[in-house]
Protein backbone atom coordinates (compact mmCIF):
# COMPACT_ATOMS: atom_id res chain seq x y z
CA UNK A 1 0.00 0.00 0.00
CA UNK A 2 1.57 3.88 -0.45
CA UNK A 3 1.29 5.87 1.78
CA UNK A 4 -0.12 9.01 1.82
CA UNK A 5 1.63 12.03 3.25
CA UNK A 6 1.22 15.66 4.23
CA UNK A 7 3.35 18.66 4.10
CA UNK A 8 1.84 21.07 6.04
CA UNK A 9 3.88 24.71 5.40
CA UNK A 10 5.39 25.10 2.13
CA UNK A 11 8.48 27.23 2.32
CA UNK A 12 11.54 26.32 1.80
CA UNK A 13 11.23 22.89 4.28
CA UNK A 14 8.04 21.96 3.45
CA UNK A 15 8.79 22.44 -0.30
CA UNK A 16 11.79 19.91 -0.28
CA UNK A 17 10.27 17.92 2.02
CA UNK A 18 6.86 17.11 0.12
CA UNK A 19 9.15 17.09 -3.43
CA UNK A 20 11.46 14.45 -1.48
CA UNK A 21 8.32 12.58 -0.20
CA UNK A 22 6.72 11.85 -3.67
CA UNK A 23 10.67 11.06 -4.80
CA UNK A 24 10.76 8.51 -1.91
CA UNK A 25 7.55 6.87 -3.83
CA UNK A 26 4.31 8.62 -2.13
CA UNK A 27 1.47 10.20 -3.22
CA UNK A 28 2.12 13.75 -1.20
CA UNK A 29 -0.15 16.67 -0.74
CA UNK A 30 1.62 19.75 0.29
CA UNK A 31 -1.00 22.53 1.94
CA UNK A 32 0.09 26.36 2.46
CA UNK A 33 -1.75 28.93 3.76
CA UNK A 34 -0.42 31.66 1.38
CA UNK A 35 -2.29 31.37 -2.11
CA UNK A 36 0.55 32.76 -4.31
CA UNK A 37 2.88 30.15 -3.04
CA UNK A 38 0.56 27.71 -3.65
CA UNK A 39 0.18 28.85 -7.29
CA UNK A 40 3.33 29.06 -7.94
CA UNK A 41 4.43 25.13 -6.68
CA UNK A 42 1.16 23.72 -8.32
CA UNK A 43 2.48 25.25 -12.00
CA UNK A 44 5.67 23.59 -11.04
CA UNK A 45 7.89 27.11 -9.96
CA UNK A 46 9.86 27.92 -7.22
CA UNK A 47 9.25 30.99 -5.52
CA UNK A 48 13.13 30.83 -3.88
CA UNK A 49 15.95 29.50 -5.90
CA UNK A 50 17.14 26.17 -4.80
CA UNK A 51 19.45 24.17 -7.50
CA UNK A 52 17.79 20.54 -8.24
CA UNK A 53 14.24 21.14 -6.78
CA UNK A 54 12.48 23.00 -9.24
CA UNK A 55 12.98 19.87 -11.76
CA UNK A 56 11.87 17.23 -8.52
CA UNK A 57 8.48 19.54 -8.28
CA UNK A 58 7.72 19.84 -11.72
CA UNK A 59 8.29 15.80 -12.26
CA UNK A 60 6.01 14.80 -9.82
CA UNK A 61 2.94 17.50 -9.86
CA UNK A 62 3.39 16.00 -13.56
CA UNK A 63 3.04 13.05 -12.61
CA UNK A 64 -0.05 13.60 -10.32
CA UNK A 65 2.46 12.21 -7.10
CA UNK A 66 2.57 15.74 -5.67
CA UNK A 67 -0.18 18.48 -5.25
CA UNK A 68 -0.47 21.45 -3.84
CA UNK A 69 -3.33 23.15 -1.73
CA UNK A 70 -4.08 25.97 0.28
CA UNK A 71 -7.30 23.74 2.03
CA UNK A 72 -6.00 21.54 4.71
CA UNK A 73 -9.28 19.58 4.81
CA UNK A 74 -7.37 17.89 1.77
CA UNK A 75 -5.17 16.85 3.79
CA UNK A 76 -6.87 14.43 6.68
CA UNK A 77 -6.80 11.87 5.07
CA UNK A 78 -3.02 10.95 5.01
CA UNK A 79 -1.35 8.12 6.98
CA UNK A 80 1.68 11.07 8.11
CA UNK A 81 1.89 14.64 8.09
CA UNK A 82 4.61 16.47 8.53
CA UNK A 83 5.08 19.72 10.10
CA UNK A 84 6.91 22.19 7.81
CA UNK A 85 6.28 25.94 9.19
CA UNK A 86 8.59 28.70 9.38
CA UNK A 87 9.11 29.32 13.42
CA UNK A 88 11.14 32.93 12.71
CA UNK A 89 12.61 35.33 15.25
CA UNK A 90 10.14 37.03 17.45
CA UNK A 91 10.28 40.72 16.82
CA UNK A 92 11.72 41.50 20.65
CA UNK A 93 14.24 38.94 19.11
CA UNK A 94 14.21 36.47 22.00
CA UNK A 95 13.03 33.21 21.55
CA UNK A 96 11.32 31.43 18.47
CA UNK A 97 7.76 32.34 17.43
CA UNK A 98 5.96 29.48 17.20
CA UNK A 99 2.46 30.42 16.81
CA UNK A 100 2.80 29.25 13.20
CA UNK A 101 2.99 25.65 14.28
CA UNK A 102 0.85 25.71 16.94
CA UNK A 103 -1.74 27.67 14.24
CA UNK A 104 -0.94 24.48 11.70
CA UNK A 105 -2.11 21.51 14.27
CA UNK A 106 -5.74 23.75 15.44
CA UNK A 107 -5.69 24.01 11.90
CA UNK A 108 -5.72 20.37 11.40
CA UNK A 109 -6.53 18.54 13.81
CA UNK A 110 -10.45 19.04 13.76
CA UNK A 111 -10.25 17.50 10.21
CA UNK A 112 -9.16 14.60 11.39
CA UNK A 113 -11.23 11.31 10.97
CA UNK A 114 -9.39 8.44 11.76
CA UNK A 115 -6.40 8.32 13.70
CA UNK A 116 -3.25 10.03 13.02
CA UNK A 117 0.54 10.73 13.61
CA UNK A 118 1.80 14.40 13.19
CA UNK A 119 5.49 15.15 12.92
CA UNK A 120 7.52 17.64 13.46
CA UNK A 121 10.04 18.74 11.10
CA UNK A 122 10.26 22.65 11.82
CA UNK A 123 13.20 24.43 14.48
CA UNK A 124 11.35 24.99 17.81
CA UNK A 125 12.37 25.48 21.43
CA UNK A 126 12.37 21.88 23.39
CA UNK A 127 9.45 21.45 24.99
CA UNK A 128 6.91 22.69 22.03
CA UNK A 129 6.51 18.93 21.20
CA UNK A 130 4.44 18.51 24.35
CA UNK A 131 2.91 21.43 24.01
CA UNK A 132 1.94 20.48 20.44
CA UNK A 133 0.47 17.22 21.98
CA UNK A 134 -1.99 18.96 24.92
CA UNK A 135 -3.72 21.01 22.04
CA UNK A 136 -3.86 18.10 19.53
CA UNK A 137 -5.66 16.57 22.42
CA UNK A 138 -8.06 18.98 23.58
CA UNK A 139 -9.09 19.49 19.70
CA UNK A 140 -9.03 15.95 18.99
CA UNK A 141 -12.78 14.79 17.11
CA UNK A 142 -14.10 12.22 19.29
CA UNK A 143 -12.59 9.19 18.85
CA UNK A 144 -9.59 10.07 17.16
CA UNK A 145 -6.25 10.04 18.80
CA UNK A 146 -4.05 12.34 17.60
CA UNK A 147 -0.21 11.56 18.20
CA UNK A 148 2.84 14.14 17.80
CA UNK A 149 6.41 13.27 17.01
CA UNK A 150 9.59 14.64 15.98
CA UNK A 151 11.69 14.32 13.45
CA UNK A 152 14.27 17.52 13.18
CA UNK A 153 15.61 18.33 9.67
CA UNK A 154 19.23 19.21 9.39
CA UNK A 155 19.35 20.36 5.32
CA UNK A 156 21.27 23.01 4.04
CA UNK A 157 20.35 25.82 1.93
CA UNK A 158 21.88 24.88 -1.61
CA UNK A 159 21.96 21.10 -0.99
CA UNK A 160 18.43 20.55 0.12
CA UNK A 161 17.39 17.95 -1.69
CA UNK A 162 20.42 15.81 -1.62
CA UNK A 163 20.54 16.15 2.20
CA UNK A 164 16.83 15.14 2.47
CA UNK A 165 17.63 12.19 0.31
CA UNK A 166 20.83 11.41 1.72
CA UNK A 167 21.04 12.85 5.38
CA UNK A 168 23.88 12.13 7.26
CA UNK A 169 21.08 11.20 9.85
CA UNK A 170 17.41 10.25 11.21
CA UNK A 171 16.67 11.23 14.37
CA UNK A 172 12.92 10.29 15.37
CA UNK A 173 11.71 12.05 18.52
CA UNK A 174 8.69 9.41 19.85
CA UNK A 175 6.28 8.75 22.91
CA UNK A 176 4.98 5.22 21.35
CA UNK A 177 6.09 2.20 19.71
CA UNK A 178 3.57 2.96 16.46
CA UNK A 179 4.95 6.62 16.26
CA UNK A 180 8.62 4.97 15.54
CA UNK A 181 6.95 2.10 13.04
CA UNK A 182 5.37 4.44 10.97
CA UNK A 183 8.45 6.82 10.85
CA UNK A 184 10.42 3.51 10.22
CA UNK A 185 8.22 2.76 7.44
CA UNK A 186 8.07 6.68 6.13
CA UNK A 187 12.10 6.70 5.49
CA UNK A 188 12.65 2.93 4.59
CA UNK A 189 14.06 3.88 1.28
CA UNK A 190 16.57 5.82 3.41
CA UNK A 191 17.31 4.02 6.07
CA UNK A 192 18.01 1.14 3.44
CA UNK A 193 20.60 2.56 2.45
CA UNK A 194 22.47 2.57 5.58
CA UNK A 195 21.69 6.36 7.13
CA UNK A 196 22.05 6.20 11.11
CA UNK A 197 19.25 6.52 12.96
CA UNK A 198 18.61 7.60 16.85
CA UNK A 199 15.50 6.95 18.28
CA UNK A 200 14.53 9.26 21.34
CA UNK A 201 11.98 11.13 23.35
CA UNK A 202 10.80 14.19 22.10
CA UNK A 203 12.64 16.25 24.15
CA UNK A 204 15.67 15.08 22.94
CA UNK A 205 14.88 15.14 19.52
CA UNK A 206 14.06 18.67 19.69
CA UNK A 207 17.26 19.57 21.59
CA UNK A 208 19.32 17.86 18.81
CA UNK A 209 18.67 20.46 16.09
CA UNK A 210 19.22 23.18 18.25
CA UNK A 211 22.34 21.59 19.99
CA UNK A 212 23.89 20.96 15.74
CA UNK A 213 23.22 24.50 15.05
CA UNK A 214 24.57 26.03 18.40
CA UNK A 215 27.82 23.80 17.83
CA UNK A 216 27.99 24.40 14.25
CA UNK A 217 27.88 28.47 15.18
CA UNK A 218 30.43 27.58 17.74
CA UNK A 219 32.90 26.53 15.55
CA UNK A 220 32.81 29.11 12.91
CA UNK A 221 32.86 31.66 15.60
CA UNK A 222 35.81 29.95 17.39
CA UNK A 223 38.16 30.01 14.57
CA UNK A 224 36.80 33.28 13.97
CA UNK A 225 38.11 33.85 17.60
CA UNK A 226 41.77 32.32 16.21
CA UNK A 227 41.68 34.78 13.49
CA UNK A 228 41.54 37.98 15.49
CA UNK A 229 44.47 36.84 17.83
CA UNK A 230 46.28 36.54 14.10
CA UNK A 231 45.58 39.51 12.95
CA UNK A 232 47.03 40.91 16.46
CA UNK A 233 49.98 39.13 16.20
CA UNK A 234 50.66 38.59 12.50
CA UNK A 235 49.50 35.05 12.11
CA UNK A 236 47.41 33.58 9.22
CA UNK A 237 44.56 31.90 10.23
CA UNK A 238 43.86 29.80 7.28
CA UNK A 239 47.33 28.00 8.09
CA UNK A 240 46.40 27.47 11.67
CA UNK A 241 42.50 26.09 10.14
CA UNK A 242 44.03 23.51 8.38
CA UNK A 243 46.44 22.47 10.59
CA UNK A 244 43.70 22.08 13.12
CA UNK A 245 41.39 20.38 10.54
CA UNK A 246 43.60 17.75 10.05
CA UNK A 247 42.93 16.56 13.93
CA UNK A 248 40.59 14.01 13.16
CA UNK A 249 38.58 14.85 16.63
CA UNK A 250 38.48 18.71 14.81
CA UNK A 251 37.94 18.15 11.39
CA UNK A 252 37.95 20.42 8.32
CA UNK A 253 34.50 21.27 8.21
CA UNK A 254 32.86 24.91 9.35
CA UNK A 255 36.49 25.73 10.59
CA UNK A 256 36.64 28.46 7.83
CA UNK A 257 37.41 31.72 9.04
CA UNK A 258 35.71 34.61 7.30
CA UNK A 259 32.79 36.93 7.51
CA UNK A 260 30.81 34.51 9.35
CA UNK A 261 27.64 32.92 9.94
CA UNK A 262 24.53 34.09 8.68
CA UNK A 263 21.26 32.92 7.13
CA UNK A 264 17.89 32.16 8.73
CA UNK A 265 18.82 29.41 11.14
CA UNK A 266 22.29 29.54 12.61
CA UNK A 267 21.74 33.52 14.40
CA UNK A 268 18.21 32.64 15.07
CA UNK A 269 18.92 29.71 16.29
CA UNK A 270 21.70 30.22 18.73
CA UNK A 271 19.61 33.14 19.93
CA UNK A 272 16.60 31.08 20.37
CA UNK A 273 18.39 28.81 22.21
CA UNK A 274 20.09 31.32 25.04
CA UNK A 275 16.37 32.34 25.63
CA UNK A 276 15.04 28.89 26.30
CA UNK A 277 17.87 28.68 28.41
CA UNK A 278 16.80 31.35 30.22
CA UNK A 279 13.00 30.44 30.22
CA UNK A 280 14.31 27.26 31.78
CA UNK A 281 16.61 28.84 34.45
CA UNK A 282 19.77 26.89 33.16
CA UNK A 283 20.92 30.31 31.10
CA UNK A 284 24.19 30.00 32.78
CA UNK A 285 24.48 26.73 30.68
CA UNK A 286 24.65 28.77 27.56
CA UNK A 287 26.12 32.42 28.26
CA UNK A 288 28.75 31.37 26.05
CA UNK A 289 26.46 31.50 22.95
CA UNK A 290 26.52 35.33 23.44
CA UNK A 291 30.37 35.05 23.04
CA UNK A 292 29.76 33.31 19.82
CA UNK A 293 26.98 35.81 18.30
CA UNK A 294 29.10 38.70 19.61
CA UNK A 295 32.51 37.36 17.68
CA UNK A 296 30.79 36.55 14.89
CA UNK A 297 28.99 40.26 14.23
CA UNK A 298 32.61 41.61 15.05
CA UNK A 299 33.68 40.00 11.94
CA UNK A 300 31.41 42.27 9.78
CA UNK A 301 32.74 45.29 11.57
CA UNK A 302 36.25 44.02 10.95
CA UNK A 303 35.31 44.12 7.10
CA UNK A 304 34.60 47.66 7.44
CA UNK A 305 37.35 48.73 9.65
CA UNK A 306 39.53 47.18 7.09
CA UNK A 307 38.08 48.92 3.74
CA UNK A 308 38.25 52.02 5.66
CA UNK A 309 41.99 51.48 6.29
CA UNK A 310 42.69 50.50 2.66
CA UNK A 311 41.47 53.34 1.23
CA UNK A 312 43.41 55.69 3.22
CA UNK A 313 40.87 56.57 6.19
CA UNK A 314 37.63 57.39 4.50
CA UNK A 315 35.24 55.59 2.78
CA UNK A 316 33.39 58.82 1.55
CA UNK A 317 33.30 59.35 -1.90
CA UNK A 318 34.86 56.22 -2.68
CA UNK A 319 34.20 53.12 -4.76
CA UNK A 320 33.72 49.56 -3.47
CA UNK A 321 32.61 47.02 -5.58
CA UNK A 322 30.50 44.28 -2.90
CA UNK A 323 30.98 40.70 -5.02
CA UNK A 324 28.02 38.85 -3.04
CA UNK A 325 24.58 39.71 -0.97
CA UNK A 326 23.54 36.34 -0.18
CA UNK A 327 24.36 34.62 3.13
CA UNK A 328 26.17 31.83 1.04
CA UNK A 329 27.14 30.79 -1.88
CA UNK A 330 24.10 28.26 -4.17
CA UNK A 331 21.17 30.60 -2.54
CA UNK A 332 18.99 33.51 -2.84
CA UNK A 333 18.45 33.94 0.62
CA UNK A 334 19.50 37.26 2.00
CA UNK A 335 17.97 36.80 5.71
CA UNK A 336 20.87 37.91 7.84
CA UNK A 337 23.34 37.95 5.38
CA UNK A 338 26.81 38.97 6.52
CA UNK A 339 27.72 40.51 3.01
CA UNK A 340 25.08 42.47 2.99
CA UNK A 341 25.21 44.40 6.11
CA UNK A 342 28.81 44.94 5.68
CA UNK A 343 27.82 46.82 2.18
CA UNK A 344 25.17 49.10 4.35
CA UNK A 345 27.79 50.04 6.66
CA UNK A 346 29.74 51.01 3.92
CA UNK A 347 27.47 53.08 2.28
CA UNK A 348 26.53 54.60 5.86
CA UNK A 349 30.13 56.05 5.63
CA UNK A 350 29.73 57.60 2.58
CA UNK A 351 31.12 55.11 -0.09
CA UNK A 352 29.37 54.32 -3.39
CA UNK A 353 28.97 50.90 -3.25
CA UNK A 354 27.87 48.29 -6.42
CA UNK A 355 26.48 45.50 -5.37
CA UNK A 356 26.70 41.89 -7.29
CA UNK A 357 25.17 38.44 -6.76
CA UNK A 358 24.57 36.08 -9.24
CA UNK A 359 21.03 35.06 -7.37
CA UNK A 360 20.27 37.17 -4.82
CA UNK A 361 19.98 40.86 -6.06
CA UNK A 362 15.78 40.53 -6.21
CA UNK A 363 15.90 39.71 -2.54
CA UNK A 364 18.62 42.33 -1.57
CA UNK A 365 16.81 44.86 -3.74
CA UNK A 366 13.72 44.59 -1.08
CA UNK A 367 15.17 44.49 1.92
CA UNK A 368 17.97 47.77 1.12
CA UNK A 369 16.70 48.92 -1.40
CA UNK A 370 18.74 51.90 -1.25
CA UNK A 371 21.74 49.92 -2.46
CA UNK A 372 23.30 50.52 -5.98
CA UNK A 373 22.96 46.61 -7.90
CA UNK A 374 24.86 46.00 -10.48
CA UNK A 375 23.89 43.18 -13.67
CA UNK A 376 27.16 41.81 -13.57
CA UNK A 377 30.24 41.46 -12.09
CA UNK A 378 31.95 43.15 -14.48
CA UNK A 379 29.16 46.28 -14.42
CA UNK A 380 30.28 46.20 -9.99
CA UNK A 381 33.94 46.52 -10.67
CA UNK A 382 34.53 49.08 -13.11
CA UNK A 383 36.91 52.17 -11.88
CA UNK A 384 36.24 50.51 -8.19
CA UNK A 385 38.73 51.78 -5.55
CA UNK A 386 38.52 48.99 -3.79
CA UNK A 387 36.91 45.01 -4.39
CA UNK A 388 35.31 43.36 -1.72
CA UNK A 389 34.37 39.57 -1.95
CA UNK A 390 31.86 38.43 0.69
CA UNK A 391 29.83 35.68 -0.90
CA UNK A 392 32.59 32.90 -2.44
CA UNK A 393 30.21 31.79 -5.48
CA UNK A 394 32.22 30.33 -7.94
CA UNK A 395 31.35 32.54 -10.62
CA UNK A 396 33.72 35.15 -8.28
CA UNK A 397 36.34 32.48 -7.50
CA UNK A 398 37.17 31.90 -11.51
CA UNK A 399 37.46 35.46 -12.51
CA UNK A 400 40.21 36.44 -14.04
CA UNK A 401 42.60 38.64 -11.98
CA UNK A 402 44.43 40.22 -14.72
CA UNK A 403 41.06 40.52 -16.88
CA UNK A 404 39.18 41.97 -13.79
CA UNK A 405 42.34 44.20 -13.13
CA UNK A 406 41.92 46.35 -16.22
CA UNK A 407 38.13 47.41 -14.92
CA UNK A 408 39.23 48.87 -11.19
CA UNK A 409 40.77 51.82 -10.82
CA UNK A 410 42.95 50.58 -8.17
CA UNK A 411 43.61 46.52 -7.59
CA UNK A 412 42.94 46.63 -4.20
CA UNK A 413 41.06 43.27 -2.61
CA UNK A 414 39.54 42.07 0.64
CA UNK A 415 38.32 38.39 0.27
CA UNK A 416 36.15 38.53 3.19
CA UNK A 417 35.82 34.38 2.86
CA UNK A 418 39.88 34.04 2.80
CA UNK A 419 38.41 31.84 -0.74
CA UNK A 420 40.40 33.83 -3.79
CA UNK A 421 43.91 32.18 -5.70
CA UNK A 422 45.84 35.17 -3.01
CA UNK A 423 49.15 34.36 -5.24
CA UNK A 424 46.98 34.75 -8.42
CA UNK A 425 45.36 37.87 -7.46
CA UNK A 426 48.97 39.27 -6.37
CA UNK A 427 50.57 38.05 -9.47
CA UNK A 428 48.47 40.04 -11.88
CA UNK A 429 49.15 43.25 -9.16
CA UNK A 430 46.31 43.20 -6.92
CA UNK A 431 47.17 43.93 -2.83
CA UNK A 432 45.53 41.02 -0.97
CA UNK A 433 43.74 41.30 2.48
CA UNK A 434 42.44 38.07 3.99
CA UNK A 435 40.50 37.85 7.49
CA UNK A 436 42.61 36.72 9.92
CA UNK A 437 45.59 37.18 7.65
CA UNK A 438 48.62 39.70 7.01
CA UNK A 439 48.13 42.14 4.61
CA UNK A 440 49.75 40.76 0.89
CA UNK A 441 51.07 43.15 -1.46
CA UNK A 442 51.38 42.02 -5.28
CA UNK A 443 54.09 39.79 -6.03
CA UNK A 444 56.44 41.71 -8.65
CA UNK A 445 57.96 38.72 -9.94
CA UNK A 446 61.89 39.53 -10.62
CA UNK A 447 62.78 40.91 -14.17
CA UNK A 448 64.61 37.95 -16.59
CA UNK A 449 68.60 38.31 -16.22
CA UNK A 450 70.05 40.28 -18.79
CA UNK A 451 71.66 37.56 -21.23
CA UNK A 452 75.36 37.06 -20.22
CA UNK A 453 77.51 38.20 -23.94
CA UNK A 454 80.28 35.63 -24.48
CA UNK A 455 83.47 38.04 -25.37
C1 LIG B 1 22.33 25.45 8.60
C2 LIG B 1 22.74 24.03 9.01
O1 LIG B 1 23.99 23.69 8.39
C3 LIG B 1 21.67 23.03 8.64
O2 LIG B 1 22.02 21.74 9.11
C4 LIG B 1 20.35 23.46 9.25
O3 LIG B 1 19.31 22.59 8.87
C5 LIG B 1 20.01 24.88 8.84
O4 LIG B 1 21.08 25.77 9.18
P1 LIG B 1 22.29 26.83 6.30
O5 LIG B 1 21.67 27.95 7.06
O6 LIG B 1 21.73 26.45 4.96
O7 LIG B 1 22.25 25.47 7.17
O8 LIG B 1 23.82 27.23 6.09
P2 LIG B 1 25.25 26.56 6.34
O9 LIG B 1 25.72 25.89 5.13
O10 LIG B 1 25.23 25.79 7.59
O11 LIG B 1 26.13 27.89 6.54
C6 LIG B 1 25.80 28.83 7.57
C7 LIG B 1 26.68 30.04 7.54
O12 LIG B 1 27.96 29.74 8.06
C8 LIG B 1 26.93 30.65 6.16
O13 LIG B 1 26.78 32.07 6.27
C9 LIG B 1 28.35 30.28 5.83
O14 LIG B 1 28.97 31.23 5.00
C10 LIG B 1 28.98 30.27 7.23
N1 LIG B 1 30.17 29.40 7.35
C11 LIG B 1 30.06 28.05 7.16
C12 LIG B 1 31.40 29.94 7.72
O15 LIG B 1 31.53 31.18 7.93
N2 LIG B 1 32.49 29.13 7.87
C13 LIG B 1 32.41 27.80 7.68
O16 LIG B 1 33.44 27.13 7.86
C14 LIG B 1 31.16 27.23 7.31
Amino acid sequence: MTLTISVIGTGYLGATHAACMAELGYAVVGVDTDPAKIADLSDGRLPFYEPGLPELILAHTSAGALRFTTEVAEAADADVHFLCVGTPQRPDGLGADTSHVRAAVAGLVPHLRRDALIVGKSTVPVGTAHELQDLADSLAPEGVRVEIAWNPEFLREGRSVEDTLRPDRLVFGVASDAAERSLRAVYERVLGAGTPLVVSDLVSAELVKVSANAFLATKISFINAVAELCEATGGDVTAVSEALGHDARIGHAFLKAGLGFGGGCLPKDIRAMMARAGELGVDQALTFLREVDDINMRRRHRVVELATEEVGGSLLGRRVAVLGAAFKPLTDDVRDSPALNVAAQLQLRGAGVRVYDPQAIDNARAVFPTLTYADSAAEALADADLVLLLTEWSEFLELDPEQVGGLVAQRRVIDGRNALDTDGWRRAGWSYRGLGRPRMEPIVEPAAPEPVLAG
